[in-house]
């Protein structure tokens, strides 16, 4: 698929990307990308990966007097380089007092790397359990930064499973439907502040798993389910055939990882969660200086979780962008018109199977529900997965199930069927899914019907 979203070059030269100032020339004499138990950096030195792609070293965020470890690409500018990975971000060294000018990162005698303060007082470690008498630390050319045994190579830990706000082409983003964990990228709270902000983006325990931006508890931004070889829910991003994401299986049960892959390693790309919880996927060759968005989510109003409420559907195209589902009217007309959409629509006709079909029938009045087919849709969220043979059986469950308000029977995935509100829809120009809702005999038309 491709890029439909690229920005113009003019987005360069916003300041946004000036995250840090690095304040602190580098001292350093013979660049290498190892930490041995004998040594340590302190500020002004770094470490530089073999290659010359990433640099880890102490820096301070422009307006801000905090002082921190982090890596970041050493090949991008210095105005324009976002930190990438940072150690200390909720133990922040401060820079007025003594202690920042002779803080040092370093390998202690149990094999943990420390970050220690001017007091020689621990802010940041490793805190690997296993104990190592030979300890390195090594950075990659990939921007991971591992703690290892050089004996045995053993890798007792590495930063690529502590991410902070960006993922970095093959780091892997896990979660377990089984146990329930789940790693994310966090935020910054600010672009000067690296610490924990509001928004968090990973996958979700949903069958079939998709991305979200959560703010806090809530849904932000959601990319719809994996099909196998890409999220349906978003036209822009790349799918598996070429650069893009994969999700795998892993050994443990419920197991799953998103991973970031790209062809063309040469070049710089990133992606990180702006502070104020937009997903930017950044990329610089060398025909341009700085890194730019290639692309973002959320990318219009549309795109943003829940914007129509429940049975509303939003399309970017139209004004306004909220409209209630056929057969579904809003839930308050007056705020419709306000355009505050967040109470989404109700059905205008209940349901064959909500009535009383017991007077229903003795009247002779009784006609079956069916469904409409609403097409290029982004289907909604909280979907539950169903084996079915085929698109009819994902039918028949459907209409044999009074609760159930929708199916989709989708390429990859299969039955897809709806039970409550259906929240987050989009329509879409192109791509998309097929959405089959079901409405009262009295609400279908016979265009476009499709009764059973
Ligand atoms: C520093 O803070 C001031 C005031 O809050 C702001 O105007 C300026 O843009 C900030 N500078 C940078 C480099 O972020
Ligand atoms: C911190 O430890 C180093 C190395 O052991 C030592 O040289 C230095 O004096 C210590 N600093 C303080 C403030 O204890
Ligand atoms: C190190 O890990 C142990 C066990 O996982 C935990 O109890 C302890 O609080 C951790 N220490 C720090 C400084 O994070
Ligand atoms: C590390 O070195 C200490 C002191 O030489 C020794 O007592 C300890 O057994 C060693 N630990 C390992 C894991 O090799
Ligand atoms: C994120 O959540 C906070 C707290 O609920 C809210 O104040 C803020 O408006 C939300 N941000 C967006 C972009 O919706
Ligand atoms: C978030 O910030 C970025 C700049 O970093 C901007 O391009 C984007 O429009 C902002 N999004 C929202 C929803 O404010
Ligand atoms: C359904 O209709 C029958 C016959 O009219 C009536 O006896 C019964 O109480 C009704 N049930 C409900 C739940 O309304
Ligand atoms: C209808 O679907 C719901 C949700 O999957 C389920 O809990 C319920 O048992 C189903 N009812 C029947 C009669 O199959």
């Amino acid at each position: 698929m491709g890029i439909q979203c690229r920005i113009p070059f003019s987005f360069l030269s916003f300041p946004f990307l000036l995250f840090v100032l690095f304040t602190i020339p580098s001292l350093h004499c013979t660049p290498t990308d190892t930490l041995t138990q004998s040594q340590s950096i302190s500020v002004g030195q770094t470490l530089i990966s073999s290659g010359q792609i990433f640099e880890l070293g102490f820096f301070i965020p422009s307006n801000s007097s905090k002082q921190y470890v982090g890596i970041w690409h050493k090949n991008i500018q210095i105005q324009d380089r976002k930190v990438v990975w940072v150690a200390n971000r909720e133990n922040p060294l401060t820079v007025r007092a003594t202690d920042s000018a002779s803080s040092s990162l370093t390998i202690g005698k149990d094999g943990n790397l420390r970050l220690l303060d001017g007091m020689n007082t621990t802010v940041w470690l490793t805190n690997v359990s296993v104990h190592s008498n030979n300890s390195i630390a090594v950075l990659s050319d990939r921007g991971d930064l591992t703690v290892k045994d050089s004996v045995s190579g053993l890798i007792l830990w590495e930063s690529f499973n502590y991410p902070c706000d960006t993922v970095l082409p093959e780091m892997m983003l896990k979660m377990n439907t089984k146990t329930g964990e789940q790693h994310f990228m966090s935020s910054w709270l600010t672009e000067d502040d690296p610490s924990p902000g509001e928004y968090v983006c990973g996958l979700s325990l949903d069958t079939p798993t998709q991305v979200f931006i959560w703010n806090g508890s809530k849904p932000y931004w959601r990319s719809g389910p994996w099909d196998g070889s890409k999220f349906i829910g978003v036209v822009d991003i790349e799918n598996a055939n070429s650069d893009g994401f994969y999700i795998i299986h892993g050994n443990q049960p419920g197991s799953v990882y998103l991973i970031w892959h790209v062809y063309t390693t040469s070049y710089i790309h990133f992606m990180f969660l702006a502070p104020n919880g937009t997903l930017k996927r950044m990329f610089m060759d060398e025909q341009v200086k700085n890194p730019y968005v290639y692309w973002m989510y959320p990318a219009n109003r549309c795109d943003i979780y829940g914007v129509c409420g429940p049975f509303g559907v939003c399309n970017k195209n139209t004004s306004p962008n909220c409209e209630c589902l056929k057969g579904f009217v809003p839930n308050s007309i007056e705020d419709w018109k306000k355009g505050n959409w967040a109470r989404g629509c109700v059905r205008k006709t209940d349901l064959l199977c909500q009535k009383n079909t017991s007077s229903l029938a003795s009247s002779g009045k009784a006609q079956n529900d069916g469904f409409w087919k609403l097409r290029s849709m982004k289907l909604p969220d909280h979907y539950e997965y169903l084996y079915t043979k085929d698109s009819s059986g994902c039918q028949q469950w459907c209409l044999s199930n009074c609760s159930c308000v929708a199916y989709a029977y989708v390429t990859g995935i299969d039955c897809m069927v709806w039970t409550g509100g259906l929240m987050d829809i989009q329509q879409f120009w192109l791509a998309g899914n097929d959405l089959f809702l079901r409405l009262s005999y009295l609400e279908l038309g016979k265009v476009n019907c499709f009764l059973p």
